[in-house]
């Protein structure tokens, strides 16, 4: 994934609302179990911003990282996707998105979109390197049956059915 046009400049984006809407997400955290406080705050393809606390669980694996309710809030509130995201710890202190977090926000970002980091502002591409995502489903479709959309007895109903991605 390298930048594209819809990818902002770091200086074109709020760093310090998107700030301050993480930290007031934080303030919502359910977490009886770890006591660890989490806001994530993006903005929007469309200029809105989109937020989200983490949300824990007596079954501790089960617990939702705050970047989960940032990308339900973003697909209930209208879709688009993700081009600049910060997160925030109990200190309002900048918290890096956990692996599986940089994958979520991977696939509901545009492309090179920025983050507020521990080392400064950087792209999904610098804390995802390689990333796997719909294109390389994509690509094996093609690879494996030519056409994506050939039919092919080989293929259940199922398998069939595209994903948007
Ligand atoms: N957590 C997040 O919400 N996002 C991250 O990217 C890192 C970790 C939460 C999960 C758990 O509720 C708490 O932080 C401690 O791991």
């Amino acid at each position: 994934m390298t930048a594209d046009e819809n990818a902002p400049l770091p200086g074109d984006v709020d760093w310090g609302a998107l700030r301050e809407a993480a930290v007031e997400a934080m303030g919502n955290a359910y977490v009886p179990y770890s006591r660890f406080p989490v806001g994530a705050a993006a903005l929007v393809t469309d200029g809105r911003i989109v937020a989200g606390c983490n949300v824990e669980n007596a079954s501790y694996g089960v617990t939702l990282c705050a970047e989960c309710g940032l990308v339900s809030a973003l697909h209930m509130s209208g879709g688009g996707q993700l081009v600049a995201f910060t997160c925030v710890d109990g200190n309002g202190e900048t918290l890096m998105p956990c692996g599986r977090c940089r994958q979520l926000l991977y696939e509901h970002s545009v492309a090179g979109i920025l983050l507020e980091t521990v080392s400064g502002i950087r792209t999904i591409d610098e804390v995802l390197p390689d990333a796997f995502g719909p294109r390389q489903l994509a690509q094996y479709r093609v690879s494996e049956h030519g056409d994506s959309e050939r039919s092919d007895s080989r293929r259940s109903d199922s398998q069939r059915s595209d994903s948007q991605h």
